[in-house]
């Protein structure tokens, strides 16, 4: 906890949650994982502390791979030390790879069954906003899921406060998730336990024509 409040005091704009997601957020999350039969290959991006993280670890069996992309160089060093390291040395089977890198650029060799992503996208800007999702939905294997969340009626309550430019920019990451919605098969899950209640949003990757385009 202490880790994620100086981080956050650090980066609040890349940060953009004021605690870290609960363990019911990160069992809705990674539902789909625990389900999941056969060989793995999964990618979280923006595992802040590791709630999404250590749900993650506990699915993973011999053969599976597992990227995680995190910005922050702090994270990276708690996640690396408290999660990874010890459960290398109980699961040696199991190929981990941490990357340090923004999403945008981070050099990961897709395709992947899952992706669970915890990125605070209602803080960025909607072309940046659309570009992740594109590469997101891009390193997916046909079939594959991505799963990522949102505070429930946060672009509401953002908006009814906010000026014209934040209204307008909220609108438009409202409507790449509309996009996505229509494109890709999708279920929506409202987790009242979480700080605020969150929305899980999973996205099935099945128009692999169309989903190079999110909007
Ligand atoms: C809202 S926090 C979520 C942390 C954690 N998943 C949770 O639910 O508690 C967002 C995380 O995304 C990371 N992040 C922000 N922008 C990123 C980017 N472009 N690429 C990778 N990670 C990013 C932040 O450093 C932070 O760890």
């Amino acid at each position: 906890m202490l880790v994620f409040a100086r981080q956050l005091l650090k980066d609040r704009h890349h940060t953009g949650a004021i605690l870290p997601s609960s363990g019911r957020l990160a069992r809705e999350m990674t539902r789909a994982l625990h389900d999941h039969e056969g060989r793995r290959r999964v990618l979280e991006v923006g595992p802040g502390t590791g709630p999404f993280t250590k749900s993650i670890l506990r699915s993973l069996r011999d053969g599976d791979e597992f990227h995680i992309v995190e910005l922050s160089p702090l994270f990276c060093r708690q996640i690396e030390r408290r999660l990874i390291e010890p459960f290398r040395k109980r699961r040696p089977g199991v190929k981990i790879v941490l990357h340090n890198d923004p999403i945008q650029t981070a050099e990961v060799p897709g395709a992947f069954d899952f992706i669970v992503c915890g990125l605070p996208f209602n803080n960025f800007p909607p072309d940046l906003v659309r570009a992740i999702f594109r590469r997101l939905i891009g390193l997916l294997a046909e079939d594959g899921r991505l799963t990522y969340f949102e505070y429930a009626g946060v672009r509401v309550l953002k908006s009814s406060i906010s000026n014209e430019a934040v209204r307008r920019r909220l609108k438009q990451i409202g409507m790449t998730g509309l996009v996505l919605k229509r494109r890709h098969e999708g279920t929506r899950k409202l987790v009242l336990g979480n700080v605020p209640p969150a929305i899980a949003v999973s996205l099935t990757r099945r128009d692999v024509a169309g989903s190079e385009r999110t909007g």
